[in-house]
């Protein structure tokens, strides 16, 4: 990790300045195939909210923008209205995925400085937009793939969402909040030995540090063999897990995903609830599909995880996992893949004290993973 630079007048400490303080998520936007049709999943089935909407009515003559809220979580589907393009090579490339992780800041123009001094490569230099509502400073660097990192200043501005965009509200009818909060985790699949790459990107540009790792000796199940390094950033707010294709007898989830999408990207993004059942309970009934795992998950999880809040029978139903760590535990369940590529999915996770990722379900649910290759002819 590179050595913090202590700012004017401070006196020599022995703690590391953290020269990108991140607030969290800003939001995560998504270059898609069809904006409206996304944007209307995202409210019926996740209970997002309309916010902001940004296309040819508001000046933007090459896209169309929907912006979805819930609780804090800040969703984005932006979608191509020509042939030819960034966007639109985008998602020829890509079908449906992330494109930015943007994250909130006090000084965007310091973090674009700070982060491409380092070695980070530019996006976007230090941009000032603004709109009756105030005025937002963007910039932004290139992580793995081609998935960004926009560095989001907003303390000036009021306005719904950012200068661009109008608000958006619909009067057809509602679609109630599931219990969803906020990001707690972005995974992102990396290409084959390129994992030290993206760690040292994530200490050396942005002043991450590797918190957990995990070998193909942890997770590798007779197929889908992976390794994975968790980065978070200073004040643990922003969490970046990374996974790399370990060799294992067939094709891993890892290759899978970058076979499908076409090169390094972000894998799954974790969604926080305080009440995992009621929210899985309702995704479900919206239509949300999970992995499920085999009912024998559960006959002998107490002994596993030990005592536990909630009673098993609605966990065994809905299939919703278990995992404990020093610090308490966890309960987590992933969703198939959202697009008909195999590619991004979403987790939902409730934490009560642990830190940790479900280290302890990786074998149940990768064999659930491999059993969905299977069905596609691709394991
Ligand atoms: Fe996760």
């Amino acid at each position: 990790m590179s050595t913090a630079v202590q700012p004017k007048g401070a006196t020599a400490s022995t703690a590391p300045v953290d020269f990108l303080p991140l607030q969290g998520t800003d939001y995560v936007e998504f270059y898609v195939g069809n904006a409206k049709q996304a944007a209307h999943y995202y409210r019926t089935a996740f209970g997002f909210q309309p916010l902001a909407y940004a296309g040819p009515e508001t000046g933007m003559r090459d896209r169309a923008s929907y912006a979805l809220r819930q609780q804090k979580l800040t969703f984005v589907f932006t979608t191509p209205l020509h042939e030819t393009g960034p966007i639109a090579d985008h998602v020829r490339r890509h079908g449906d995925g992330v494109k930015f992780l943007a994250l909130r800041v006090d000084d965007a123009t310091s973090a674009w400085n700070e982060t491409t001094r380092r070695g980070g490569r530019s996006y976007m230099e230090p941009t000032r937009i603004q709109d009756d509502h105030g005025a937002c400073v963007l910039s932004g660097i290139h992580t793995y793939g081609e998935t960004v990192h926009l560095f989001v200043e907003r303390k000036d501005y009021k306005g719904a969402f950012l200068p661009g965009y109008r608000p958006w509200s619909t009067p057809y009818f509602q679609t109630p909040e599931t219990g969803l909060k906020y990001v707690d985790h972005c995974v992102g699949n990396v290409g084959w030995n390129q994992m030290n790459t993206w760690v040292s990107f994530y200490e050396d540009v942005m002043g991450f540090r590797n918190i957990l790792s995990f070998d193909d000796n942890d997770i590798s199940t007779e197929y889908s063999a992976l390794m994975s390094k968790v980065m978070s950033n200073g004040n643990g707010f922003v969490k970046f897990p990374i996974n790399e294709p370990a060799e294992g007898k067939k094709k891993s989830q890892v290759e899978e995903y970058l076979e499908f999408y076409n090169g390094e990207g972000v894998q799954h993004v974790a969604l926080a609830t305080d009440d995992i059942v009621r929210t899985v309970r309702d995704l479900r009934n919206r239509g949300v599909e999970f992995l499920q795992v085999p009912p024998s998950y559960y006959d002998d999880l107490l002994s596993r995880v030990g005592a536990i809040d909630e009673s098993i029978d609605p966990l065994r139903e809905l299939g919703v996992l278990v995992d404990r760590d020093d610090e308490g535990y966890l309960l987590q369940i992933f969703t198939k893949p959202v697009e008909d590529r195999p590619t991004l999915f979403f987790e939902i996770i409730q934490r009560k004290g642990a830190k940790s990722f479900g280290k302890g379900n990786f074998k149940a649910l990768f064999e659930a993973i491999e059993r969905e290759q299977a069905t596609r002819g691709n394991l």
